[in-house]
């Protein structure tokens, strides 16, 4: 991998036939949850900077992205996330939007979702978001469990994050997704039945679930180094993973990423487009963009994000050339954790001689000529890539 001069990004050109998405980076949150290490930042930790100076620069990023891609390529899937890109309110996701389409083409199908904390939403907002042209919404309910919420320091209860799914069901979004987060200090596993159950009442097609990570820095990894709060072990995280996939699987949910279930027709073509090849502009703050073999992330504070727009400059804080055998590592990573497997083609001659004591080892399975994660597999999908990659 070469690393080229910080800030200044090489040509980047689109690969014809990769599904090309535009992020885009909302960086506002009202209060930061203990658990999170996103670039977010609450009003007070700001200093000043406002959602409006940030569409502003967001403007001129798009502007600046379009041209330096020449002929701007069309834009399969838009994903504005968080950060809550709720708290901008259907005027301003729908100026996001609109900033969007002035610079790209939207294919005529495209999907677009924003993410949305339950809180900051009506079925006014909803209204709005299908009017400017979203195609999906996604909810952070994380748990339906009062006392988990609290540990998590959620500003929504419980009851709002069901209210609010069927409020957007109800504008019209054929696709939402709830996030779900397991594994939290003082979660049970009834309570995370409950979540699943309500998740199921809610009647959305779309459904991620991600083990609580305690990430340094944060005000939970403080308690928990105190004490105060005791993560789950592997075992349990495990049994709960077990558990939620057996709830969503009867009823009627398939897992297609190891995180990620949803009713047929209901994945995000987005987040696919991650994990499998896909190429993407991300605009915003701290925002990470994937085109050819290049990769950079803009710089992460809103501040120095509108300073460098302002005086005409692309936001990039890095990027890096991607080699060949990097990009395989990376391929191989992702697309394991795909239901659709890996084709064997796509691995060298000693990849596939240790896929074959990974088949015998039962955490993959051969199907129509692709390597599978089995359901043990999807526990151990990275010592899997390990034993894959060597
Ligand atoms: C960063 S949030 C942004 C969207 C929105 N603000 C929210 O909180 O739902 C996106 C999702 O990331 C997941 N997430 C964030 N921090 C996490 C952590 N430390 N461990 C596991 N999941 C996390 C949560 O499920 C959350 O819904
Ligand atoms: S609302 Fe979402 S992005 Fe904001 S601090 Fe909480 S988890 Fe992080």
């Amino acid at each position: 991998m070469t690393r080229t001069a910080p800030a200044e990004l090489p040509a980047v050109a689109p690969t014809p036939g990769r599904p090309f998405g535009v992020y885009i980076h909302v960086p506002f949150c009202a209060t930061r949850c203990g658990y999170c290490d996103f670039n977010t930042y609450t009003p007070a930790e700001l200093g000043g900077a406002d959602p409006g100076e940030w569409l502003v620069a967001l403007r001129a990023e798009l502007s600046l992205a379009a041209r330096r891609l020449g002929s701007a390529p069309q834009v399969d899937t838009v994903f504005v996330g968080g950060g809550t890109p709720s708290l901008l309110g259907g005027t301003g996701l729908a100026a996001v939007l609109d900033a969007v389409r002035t610079h790209f083409p939207l294919a005529p199908n495209a999907e677009v979702t924003t993410e949305a904390n339950p809180e900051s939403t009506s079925p006014l907002l909803f209204e709005q978001l299908r009017e400017a042209g979203y195609t999906r919404i996604s909810l952070g309910m994380q748990s339906a469990a009062p006392h988990v919420l609290a540990a998590l320091d959620r500003a929504h209860s419980p009851g709002r994050a069901l209210a609010a799914a069927r409020e957007a069901r109800a504008a019209g979004f054929e696709h939402v997704n709830l996030d779900l987060i397991y594994g939290t200090p003082g979660e049970s596993d009834d309570d995370l039945m409950r979540s699943v159950d309500t998740v199921v009442e809610a009647g959305v097609d779309h459904v991620s679930a991600y083990a609580l990570v305690v990430e340094d820095g944060t005000a939970m990894a403080r308690r928990v180094r105190r004490g105060e709060l005791t993560p789950p072990d592997d075992d349990v995280l495990a049994r709960r993973y077990e558990l939620l996939d057996a709830r969503l699987t009867a009823a009627g949910f398939d897992w297609y990423e190891v995180s990620n279930w949803s009713r047929p027709g209901g994945e995000c073509l987005h987040n696919i487009g991650y994990w499998n090849g896909g190429q993407w502009w991300g605009a915003g703050p701290g925002a990470h963009g994937f085109i050819g073999a290049v990769r950079w992330w803009n710089v992460k504070h809103p501040n120095t994000y509108a300073q460098m727009l302002a005086d005409g400059r692309l936001p990039v804080s890095d990027c890096e050339q991607l080699d060949a055998e990097t990009v395989h590592i990376e391929d191989v990573m992702l697309r394991v954790r795909l239901r659709d497997g890996l084709p064997p083609s796509l691995l060298s001659a000693s990849e596939r001689h240790r896929a074959d004591t990974v088949v015998a080892d039962g955490l993959l399975t051969r199907m129509a000529d692709r390597l599978v994660l089995t359901d043990r597999g999807r526990l151990l999908a990275d010592a899997v890539v390990r034993d894959l990659l060597d």
